[in-house]
C-alpha cells in the first residue's frame, strides 16, 4: 500500500544538504563535475515536488564556505552550472509561483553569478506558493558571527538580547525554522549547516546519492518525518505516569 502525505501535519520549512554528485559520477567513471550537472535534475524535481505537497519552504544547500577550498576547476564548474541553471530555471519558478532567495556571503560568488541571483529573485519577488532559499558560500558558523558582528555594530544592549532578538541577525529571519533536515549520500553530519535553527530540527538520512533524489525519496522523508514524535524536552504527551 502506498502511504499517503497528511496535509494536517506537513513540515513548513524543509532544509537539504544535497550530498553525493561526486561519489555518485565516479560510480560511474566519470568526472565529478558530471555528477553535479546531474544534481541539477534532483534540484528540480525535489523543488516541484515540494510544491506540490504543500511546503512553504525549501531551503537547498549547495555551497558551503568550506566548498571554496575544493580544487580551482571543481569551483568554476559549479560557479558556471550555477548561473546557467538559475537563468533557465526562473521560468518553472514562475509556472511554479516559487520566490528564490538566498542565504551566505553571496558577495563571494563571482560577479556574473550574484547578477544572476538577484535578477532571478527580483523577478520571482512577489511569488506565493513556497519560497526557495539557495544556500551559497553559507555555513552556520559564519552566519552567527555575521550576526554578533551586526548586534555589536548596532549598539544593541546585551541585556536586551533574547532568543528571538538575536533570530533578526540570521540570515533566515523571514524564515521559520526547518521541522525536517534531509541529507543524502548516508553521510551522517551536519556540516556546518543552519546550526542555530537545526536545534530542535528531525534529521533523517538517506544512502541515496544526490543525483538520484526525486520527489518520492521527499515524500517518503515526509511520512517518516509524521510518525516521529517530536517532544521538545517535554514527555509524552506532557503525562507524568
Ligand atoms: C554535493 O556533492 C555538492 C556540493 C557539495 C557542492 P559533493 O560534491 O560533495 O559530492 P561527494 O560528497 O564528494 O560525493
Ligand atoms: C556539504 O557537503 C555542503 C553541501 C552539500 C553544499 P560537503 O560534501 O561539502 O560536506 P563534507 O565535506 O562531506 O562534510
Ligand atoms: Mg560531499
Amino acid at each position: 500500500m502506498t502511504q499517503l502525505i497528511d496535509k494536517e501535519n506537513l513540515p513548513k520549512h524543509i532544509a537539504i544538504t544535497m550530498d553525493g554528485n561526486g561519489r555518485w559520477a565516479k560510480e560511474k567513471g566519470k568526472m565529478r563535475v558530471f555528477g553535479h550537472n546531474h544534481g541539477v535534475k534532483a534540484v528540480k524535481d525535489t523543488v516541484e515536488g515540494a510544491v506540490e505537497y504543500g511546503i512553504k519552504f525549501l531551503t537547498l544547500f549547495a555551497f558551503s564556505t568550506e566548498n571554496w577550498n575544493r580544487p580551482r576547476q571543481e569551483v568554476n564548474a559549479l560557479m558556471t552550472l550555477l548561473i546557467s541553471t538559475i537563468n533557465k530555471e526562473t521560468k518553472t519558478l514562475m509556472e511554479n509561483n516559487v520566490k528564490l532567495t538566498s542565504i551566505g556571503d553571496i558577495s563571494k560568488l563571482p560577479e556574473k553569478c550574484q547578477k544572476e541571483l538577484s535578477e532571478a529573485i527580483e523577478i520571482t519577488k512577489n511569488n506565493k506558493r513556497m519560497t526557495l532559499t539557495l544556500a551559497l558560500s553559507y555555513s552556520g558558523k559564519w552566519e552567527i558571527i555575521n550576526a554578533v558582528k551586526e548586534i555589536i555594530k548596532n549598539k544593541i544592549d546585551a541585556e536586551s538580547i533574547t532568543e528571538n532578538i538575536f533570530e533578526q541577525y540570521l540570515s533566515t529571519k523571514n524564515v521559520p525554522e526547518p521541522e525536517l533536515l534531509i541529507r543524502t549520500s548516508g553521510e551522517h553530519r551536519i556540516s556546518n549547516f543552519m546550526l542555530w535553527q537545526i536545534a530542535y530540527s528531525e534529521l533523517y538520512f538517506t544512502d541515496k546519492m544526490w543525483p538520484d533524489f526525486r520527489r518520492t525519496d521527499l515524500k517518503e522523508a515526509i511520512i517518516n518525518y509524521q510518525k516521529r514524535d517530536r517532544r521538545f524536552g517535554r514527555t509524552a504527551n506532557n503525562k507524568y505516569e
